[in-house]
C-alpha cells in the first residue's frame, strides 16, 4: 500500500485537510443526498423497534465518537445506550438483552479489547454492528453488521479522519433509528438528511482557521496544562481534543462537561493554563458563557471555538474566539473536530515531537 504525504509535512496535517472529501465519500455511502433521506446502503438485520437498549464499545478516539452517537442516538431515536471503553466493557460482565444491539467502532478493527468485547457481546446473544475503516478486518469479519467507514487509509498514529468519518455513520445511524421509532417525522429526516449533507463544505470552512489557530499554538505550546470543555456533545469534543494534544505535544490536557468545572477543575484555573472551550451555538450556550466568566474573572486565558460571533466578547475577558461556520449545532463535532485537530497538530510542530508517531504509541493496539 502506497500513499504519500502529498504536499504535507505530516500524515497528520494531510489527513485533518482530506476530511471533507472523505467526510462527503462517507456520507455519499448513507444518506441520498439529491434526495436528503437516510438511505443505508442495505437492510439491517433487526427492526429497531425491537431495540430496547444499546450498547457503543470502543477504545480511544473510537470511544469518543462512540461518545457523541450516544447523545444523537438518545436524542433522535429515544434509545437508551450505554458507552463503555473496551477494556472495560469485556470485564464488567455486562447484562445484556438477547435481540438487543451492540455497536463497535474502530478505525483499524484489529483493536484486541474491542475485538473481545465484540465476542463477548456476540455470545449474550445481541445484534452486533461494527463501524470500521478496514473491511477485511478481524471486527469487520466477525460483526454481524458492517457500517464502513470511507475514510481511506489513515497513517497518522493520532486518529482524525477515521473520527469525523466514524461520526457521520453515527449520525446517519441515528436519524435513521428515530426514523423506524417514529421518534422523526418525513420532514425531521429531510431536515436533518439537508444538515448532513452540508457537513463536507461547513467542514472545508473550518479548515479556514488554519493561520489563527497556528498563532494560537504558539501560546499553547508554552503550557503545561490544558482544560478543555464542552457541554452535550461538545463534552465528547473536548475529551478528544485534550486526547489529541497529550498524543502528539506531550502536553497534559484535560477534559471536562462544562457544568462541572465548579467541582474541581476550577481550582486550578490561574494565567498559566489555558482553556479550550467548545460552545457552538445551542440551548446550552449561555450556561456555558457563564461558565467563561468564571474562568476569566480567575485570570484564566480561553479560546473559544463558536459560530456564535460576539456573543461571549462582551462580558468575558481575556478571549480569543475561533469563529467557526453558522450551522446546526447538533451537529457540530464533525465540523469543530477540524479546529480541535488543528490546535494539537500545530502545538505539536511547535513543540518539534515526531506528529505522525508519537513516543509511546501504536496505530493499532493489537495486545491488551
Ligand atoms: C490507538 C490509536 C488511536 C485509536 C485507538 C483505537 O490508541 O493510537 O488513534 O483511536 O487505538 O483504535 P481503533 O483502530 O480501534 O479505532
Amino acid at each position: 500500500l502506497l500513499v504519500d504525504k502529498a504536499n504535507y509535512r505530516h500524515f497528520m496535517a494531510k489527513e485533518i485537510h482530506e476530511q471533507p472529501e472523505v467526510v462527503g465519500q462517507t456520507l455519499a455511502r448513507y444518506v441520498d443526498v439529491a434526495a436528503e433521506r437516510i438511505a443505508l446502503p442495505f437492510k439491517l438485520p433487526f427492526d429497531f423497534n425491537e431495540i430496547q437498549r444499546i450498547s457503543i464499545t470502543a477504545c480511544g478516539t473510537a470511544s469518543y465518537a462512540g461518545y457523541v452517537g450516544k447523545y444523537w442516538l438518545e436524542q433522535l431515536a429515544r434509545v437508551p445506550v450505554e458507552l463503555d471503553v473496551a477494556s472495560e466493557f469485556r470485564y464488567r460482565e455486562a447484562p445484556l438483552r438477547k435481540g438487543d444491539l451492540a455497536i463497535f467502532i474502530s478505525q483499524s478493527g484489529e483493536t484486541a479489547d474491542t475485538l473481545a468485547a465484540l465476542r463477548y457481546a456476540k455470545a449474550q446473544g445481541v445484534h452486533t454492528v461494527s463501524v470500521v475503516n478496514v473491511p477485511t478486518s478481524t471486527i469487520a469479519r466477525e460483526s454481524e453488521t458492517v457500517l464502513q467507514t470511507l475514510a481511506g487509509p489513515e497513517i497518522g498514529v493520532a486518529s482524525t479522519k477515521a473520527f469525523t468519518c466514524q461520526l457521520m455513520v453515527l449520525a446517519s445511524l441515528a436519524v435513521a433509528a428515530g426514523k423506524s421509532r417514529g421518534e422523526l417525522s418525513d420532514q425531521d429526516e429531510t431536515r436533518l438528511a439537508h444538515s448532513l449533507v452540508e457537513i463536507p463544505r461547513l467542514m472545508a470552512a473550518a479548515l479556514a482557521t488554519e493561520l489563527q489557530i497556528e498563532k494560537l499554538a504558539r501560546e499553547i505550546a508554552k503550557s503545561r496544562d490544558v482544560l478543555y470543555l464542552g457541554r452535550g456533545t461538545s463534552f465528547p469534543l473536548a475529551l478528544e481534543g485534550a486526547l489529541k494534544l497529550k498524543e502528539i505535544s506531550y502536553i497534559h490536557a484535560e477534559a471536562y462537561a462544562a457544568g462541572e468545572l465548579k467541582h474541581g477543575p476550577i481550582a486550578l484555573i490561574d494565567e498559566s493554563m489555558p482553556v479550550v472551550v467548545i460552545a457552538p451555538y445551542d440551548r446550552v450556550f449561555e450556561k456555558t458563557v457563564s461558565n467563561m466568566q468564571e474562568v476569566a474573572a480567575r485570570g484564566g486565558n480561553l479560546i473559544l471555538l463558536t459560530d456564535a460571533e460576539g456573543a461571549a466578547e462582551a462580558t468575558v475577558d481575556s478571549l480569543v474566539t475561533i469563529v467557526l461556520p453558522d450551522m446546526a449545532a447538533i451537529f457540530a463535532p464533525m465540523v469543530y473536530a477540524i479546529p480541535v485537530q488543528l490546535l494539537a497538530y500545530h502545538t505539536a510542530v511547535v513543540m518539534g515531537t515526531d506528529v505522525d508517531q508519537p513516543r509511546n504509541l501504536a496505530k493499532s493496539v493489537t495486545v491488551e
